[in-house]
């Protein structure tokens, strides 16, 4: 299961300025206690219903026969249309447990097309086959305008290429009742799926949202729910600062509020947990920062290749950063470098890229502590499915934490509609 480090923020380890004493750590996740039974309780209620996702075993079987069914036609594309909540989970999922070069080597290749560039959109139009493309269209109001204009546009190219067929190459994932992406589905009949009403687009990953594209692309999809399972499970039971949830949750809100720290930088030291981080940033962007609150500002970065981009400003700018490293135990590969290199870095001979890139995070984080920059590390034993749904509902349910915390409402997104609604404006000329 994962563990969190967090020697970095002690006074022991940062200095008196940012670091706190143990008991005041401990003291400080007993008071947040109560917190983690309200999240539990709410279980269901409007927003709360990521909590729940896990439990949906007959979803996931339907899911697992529609993959099934769909495997006749041999796609060589899974292309999913969405955008925010509806394409940031699937993408780290894809590069989490399919690495990130899987779209050149493998098929069917799952791929996310979540903007509406016309040269991006230009590109894979031309370049994939859409006779072998499955569309899987995703979209929770069925009314955002970008991906209803890809969906337009894909399926004007699928009348024209597959004729009547042109169904087939359909799927949609949306509000089960409401919504014009619902309506087509009827009146179409187009196979489609729901995101449950209380489960919010960024909350989604483990619904049909992230379970149906996973499934299609041959990955496992009861994994990242059983892992989910397993943290909830354990988030449930664990008391105070050994509940991961609580105890990132307690943090990030502590050294906002008590020490002017309102950014929050995740780096996994690991290209596929890279996606984790970009997810995160928008479940917390979007789920805390309202009502003219400070923070946490998330940024997300990736370990080594951004201590050559970042790190000299962590460590001698600003004093406003909270740092949550990921470091994953056990790499699914490693290689071995030969006697091959002269000094004065022959040192690097015998030695992994696994244990390089270990070395590289510790000296991040021990750079940063020695510059009294508090920074935790969640140690993930592998990036497989289990360890991938568990980081999902580790995340969800600490952001939802944070929303009592700051007191918000961590499941809206008025500033997302506002902007969605001027554009439509913008669009219709009404
Ligand atoms: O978290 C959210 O609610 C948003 O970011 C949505 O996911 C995003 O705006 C896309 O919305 P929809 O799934 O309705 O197309």
């Amino acid at each position: 299961m994962i563990k969190i480090n967090r020697q970095n923020i002690l006074k022991a380890k940062i200095g008196p300025k940012n670091g706190m004493e143990p008991a005041v750590l401990r003291e400080l996740c007993m008071a947040k206690q109560p917190l983690v039974a309200a999240v539990l309780r709410s279980a269901g209620k409007e927003g709360y219903g990521f909590l729940k996702l896990p439990d949906n075993a007959k979803l996931l079987k339907q899911i697992q026969t529609f993959a099934a069914a769909q495997k006749k036609y041999k796609w060589e594309n899974i292309l999913v249309l969405g955008i925010g909540g509806s394409a940031l989970g699937v993408t780290a999922i894809k590069e989490a447990l399919l690495g990130c070069f899987h779209d050149v080597f493998r098929k069917p290749r799952l791929l996310v097309l979540d903007n509406v560039d016309p040269v991006f959109i230009t590109d894979a139009a031309e370049r994939l086959d859409m006779k072998k493309t499955l569309f899987v269209v995703i979209s929770k109001s069925g009314t955002t305008v970008e991906p209803m204009a890809l969906f337009a546009l894909a399926k004007e190219k699928m009348m024209k290429t597959a004729g009547k067929n042109w169904k087939k190459h359909f799927v949609f994932i949306t509000d089960p009742r409401v919504g014009l992406l619902r309506e087509i589905a009827g009146n179409e009949g187009i196979a489609a799926f729901e995101v449950p009403p209380n489960v919010g687009g960024r909350y989604s990953v483990l619904s049909s949202v992230g379970l149906l594209p996973a499934a299609l692309a041959g990955l496992d999809a009861a994994g990242l729910l059983k892992g989910a399972k397993k943290m909830r499970g354990l988030i449930a039971k664990a008391k105070g600062e050994e509940n991961p949830a609580l105890l990132l949750a307690a943090l990030q809100h502590y050294f906002d509020k008590e020490k002017k720290k309102p950014m929050t930088v995740v780096m996994p030291y690991c290209n596929e947990l890279w996606r984790v981080a970009d997810w995160y940033r928008q479940l917390l962007a979007e789920s805390i920062g309202k009502n003219g609150h400070s923070g946490p500002t998330p940024l997300s970065a990736l370990g080594a290749t951004d201590q050559h981009s970042q790190v000299q400003l962590w460590n001698e700018g600003p004093d406003n950063k909270f740092f949550i490293f990921l470091r994953v135990i056990s790499q699914a590969a490693d290689l071995k470098i030969g006697k091959i290199l002269p000094k004065p870095m022959d040192f690097l001979n015998g030695k992994t890229l696994g244990r390089i890139l270990d070395a590289s995070y510790k000296g991040t984080s021990e750079s940063l502590a020695k510059n009294g920059r508090p920074n935790v590390t969640l140690e993930i034993p592998k990036t497989d499915a289990e360890t991938v749904g568990a980081l999902f509902m580790l995340f969800e349910f600490q952001v939802a934490l944070l929303g009592l915390m700051y007191g918000v409402n961590a499941f809206n997104q008025p500033g997302v509609e506002h902007g969605k609604q001027i554009t439509k404006k913008i669009l219709s000329g009404r």
